[in-house]
């Protein structure tokens, strides 16, 4: 099954993060050295993505400036003689009309954010990918999931899971689990943010979707869920009734982003795996820790 288009949901407000995110996209937050977004981004390159669809909101057009070329930078870096920068920037750049832009023009939730893309999507299956959730391993959990969806057969759809603490699963998307087979399972059912006590196992949705293109019509009815919202998990629910899904216990470890303690775990996380800065990390942070 080839996956050649990624939808970014990227129009969502980022409160939790407030007030960093007041003014700036939570998409653009910083860790280490590159925003969110560029991680999942260069996440999808891995895994053989070819056309990235970014469903925007307002106050959102610094992540279409960050994948544009910046003129003024290139000349300046080129007059200096930058070569690393040039080349680094160089290596950030999609290819030209690799990338789409289209609004989600209300917060009507995720399910309605992937509705928005399927004009640009058509008719092919295609991953959805949450910016805010980033796993730190190689391969990349889009191209594992890739990887396993080629062995599932046509028509199947896949979502990335993994466990969480059975006190958060009111937190997240929950699957329930049938057949099992190595670090996949048929889902037996999804229920999104259930009420505490009431979740059908601890296996969490992590931003990670392959989906085929049937989602699009069942989105365009679909009625608001959990949060008064326009649930993609209710959708995928109701797609379930007539094609395969499965979860993939990925290999890595997940930071929630989107958090204050994610993110501060993943500047460390990601920190510690950059040669040229795990030292001088490792010593810093034993100062604070002996203090
Ligand atoms: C969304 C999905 C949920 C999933 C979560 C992962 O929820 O609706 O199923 O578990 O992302 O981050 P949100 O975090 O937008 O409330």
């Amino acid at each position: 099954m080839k996956i050649r288009k990624a939808v970014f949901p990227v129009a969502g407000l980022g409160t939790r993060v407030l007030p960093a995110t007041k003014a700036m996209p939570k998409e653009m937050l910083t860790i280490v050295d590159r925003p969110l977004i560029q991680y999942v981004v260069d996440e999808a390159r891995e895994a053989g993505i070819e056309h990235f669809v970014f469903v925007t909101g307002r106050n959102k057009g610094a992540i279409e400036d960050h994948f544009d070329r910046q003129f003024e930078l290139d000349e300046t870096l080129k007059a200096r003689g930058k070569k690393a920068e040039i080349d680094l920037l160089a290596q950030f750049q999609p290819e030209a009309g690799a990338m789409s832009f289209t609004r989600q023009q209300a917060p009507l939730g995720l399910g309605h954010a992937v509705w928005c893309a399927r004009d640009i999507v058509g008719d092919e299956p295609f991953a959805v990918v949450l910016p805010d959730e980033l796993v730190l391993n190689t391969p990349g959990v889009l191209k594992q999931m890739i990887e396993a969806a080629e062995k599932l057969g046509p028509k199947s759809n896949v979502v990335a899971v993994e466990a969480v603490p059975e006190d958060m699963t009111h937190n997240y998307g929950i699957c329930g689990v049938g057949k099992r087979s190595g670090n996949t399972f048929e889902i037996d059912g999804m229920v999104e943010k259930p009420p505490k006590g009431t979740a059908p196992s601890n296996l969490s949705i992590t931003g990670r979707y392959i989906l085929q293109p049937e989602i699009f019509n069942i989105l365009e009815t679909q009625e608001r869920g959990a949060g008064n919202e326009i649930q993609l998990t209710d959708g995928m629910k109701k797609l379930a009734e007539s094609q395969k899904f499965y979860g993939l216990e990925f290999a890595g470890e997940r930071h929630d982003c989107g958090s204050r303690a994610g993110f501060l775990r993943a500047n460390i996380a990601f920190g510690m795996k950059r040669a040229d800065l795990r030292d001088g990390l490792r010593a810093e942070m034993k100062k604070y820790l002996e203090s």
